[in-house]
């Protein structure tokens, strides 16, 4: 049996190529064996960085398709989505270099193919943020449809009647959306439901159109902002960031920009999380506070003391009991879903019964029966789970189904009591930068290991 306290380093100033990084990822970051062993009990207490945001990466690398110059992007998690989409991108024609593990030099000058494979979309369904950039750009994508996962159908039909009402013309092949426009041409275009990454690719088919778009009931997440950031410093003409109704007028040509990716608002709210349930003391820096101002306020009427020393760091600490409180999961600026999970795990170890409701995905409680294995009491009913807390849990074997639900199983471990040993955790590998290591340093004991 292989231990080691943290993923072996690809040294990010050797520039690998393509198959050669494809056998390094098998190695290290794609293990599907890799388990974590975490003996609960332990005050975390010390202070962690939060690294940038994986879910305005993505749309952040994907956004490079839309121009021949380079698009430098800065503070990127080094995780296994930013890896893939890097394979996606290469696999494009594009010359992608790392000339610093947290940094990604991107030319697209070179595009030979615009397609994004089904091997790619079925482990990373972001991979059909290359649908509005290529279609933007040349006129033409193949996108495989990313199908269902973990936590429910993901359909991206609002995508593709965005990408119609802009021209495109789309069919659907052998499981592949084919797109083709001329020129795609500005609409108004009403979402029926707040897509994050619909919004996103609505945004990078519109900036190269004839033409204004009006995209109404957008995302406002602070990843959406941050990719219409870098938008505008590309050259294109996007307004009311940061609000529901984008105008976005489009341009003939975009330029290369150089981008610092926003910190992780979802890591940060996981950290909080992870202080609050283990009665430590943690600081959390490099964060951004206004991004989890409802965690906060939720996290705080739990009784979770919190206190914002900066503009990009937080404290963490519980001055005793945590009182059970609902929450309900809604699109930004309320709730977040990916935290729905680590704020569950919460709850088992407060008093009183709490409610969570999921709104934004179909089947999102996976973890609650991992974490019933371990003692807690929850009842799942539809759309909602009903905790009821100050159950002292034990550790227990668990399997972890999706990216937040590991993260929830990896708090539950650091809470309970004896041995917690979680399987497949290639899921968290997906959004956390080193989770293991960050935990370790401010005192959990959580090792990764194989059988
Ligand atoms: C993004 O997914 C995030 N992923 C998710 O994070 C996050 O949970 C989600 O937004 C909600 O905040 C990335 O940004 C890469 P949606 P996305 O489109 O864009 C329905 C994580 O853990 N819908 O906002 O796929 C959909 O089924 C991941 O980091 C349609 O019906 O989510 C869902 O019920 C998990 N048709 C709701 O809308 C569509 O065409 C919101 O989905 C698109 C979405």
């Amino acid at each position: 049996m292989k231990s080691f306290g943290c993923r072996a380093n690809i040294s990010p100033t050797v520039e690998l190529q393509p198959s050669l990084l494809l056998y390094f990822q098998s190695k290290v970051f794609c293990n599907l064996m890799d388990k974590f062993r975490i003996i609960g009990g332990k005050r975390l207490e010390g202070r962690v960085s939060i690294s940038g945001a994986k879910n305005s990466a993505l749309p952040c690398m994907a956004a490079s398709l839309l121009t021949s110059e380079n698009v430098v992007l800065h503070n990127l998690p080094y995780v296994r989505d930013i890896i893939t989409m890097r394979r996606l991108l290469e696999d494009m024609g594009c010359m992608v270099l790392m000339p610093e593990r947290h940094t990604l030099k991107i030319d697209a000058s070179n595009i030979k193919f615009f397609e994004a494979p089904y091997e790619l979309v079925k482990t990373m369904r972001a991979s059909v943020l290359a649908l509005g950039p290529l279609v933007a750009r040349f006129g033409q994508a193949e996108v495989s449809l990313p199908g269902g996962c973990a936590i429910g159908q993901r359909p991206i039909d609002l995508h593709l009647k965005g990408l119609e009402m802009l021209g495109a013309k789309i069919e659907l092949v052998g499981g592949n959306v084919i797109a083709r426009a001329d020129r795609l041409k500005g609409n108004n275009i009403v979402f029926e439901k707040v897509t994050v990454t619909g919004t996103e690719n609505m945004m990078m088919a519109a900036v190269l159109a004839e033409g204004v778009t009006v995209l109404e009931n957008a995302a406002r997440e602070p990843e959406v902002t941050d990719l219409a950031i870098l938008l505008n410093r590309m050259g294109a003409r996007i307004t009311g960031v940061g609000s529901s109704t984008l105008k976005i007028e489009g341009v003939s040509k975009l330029r290369g920009a150089e981008h610092t990716i926003i910190p992780d608002r979802i890591e940060a709210g996981t950290f909080l999380v992870a202080g609050a349930i283990t009665k430590g003391s943690l600081e959390i820096t490099e964060c951004n506070p206004d991004h989890i101002a409802s965690v906060i306020d939720k996290l705080s009427e739990a009784g979770v003391k919190i206190e914002r020393l900066s503009d990009v760091a937080l404290r963490v600490e519980t001055n005793g009991k945590i009182v059970a409180k609902d929450i309900t999961t809604e699109p930004f600026p309320d709730f977040p879903t990916d935290m729905q999970a680590q704020y569950l795990a919460l709850m088992t170890q407060a008093e009183g019964s709490a409610v969570v409701t999921e709104n934004i995905f179909e089947n999102r409680f996976m973890h609650a029966s991992e974490m019933m294995r371990m003692g807690a009491s929850i009842t799942v009913k539809g759309n909602q789970a009903i905790i009821e807390g100050g159950k002292q849990l034990t550790g227990a074997k668990v399997l972890a189904s999706d990216l937040r639900a590991s993260a929830s199983l990896v708090i539950a471990g650091l809470n309970a009591d004896g041995e917690t040993i979680i399987d497949r955790v290639y899921h968290i590998d997906r959004g956390y930068d080193k989770i293991e290591e960050k935990l370790c340093k401010v005192g959990a004991s959580i090792e990764r290991f194989r059988d």
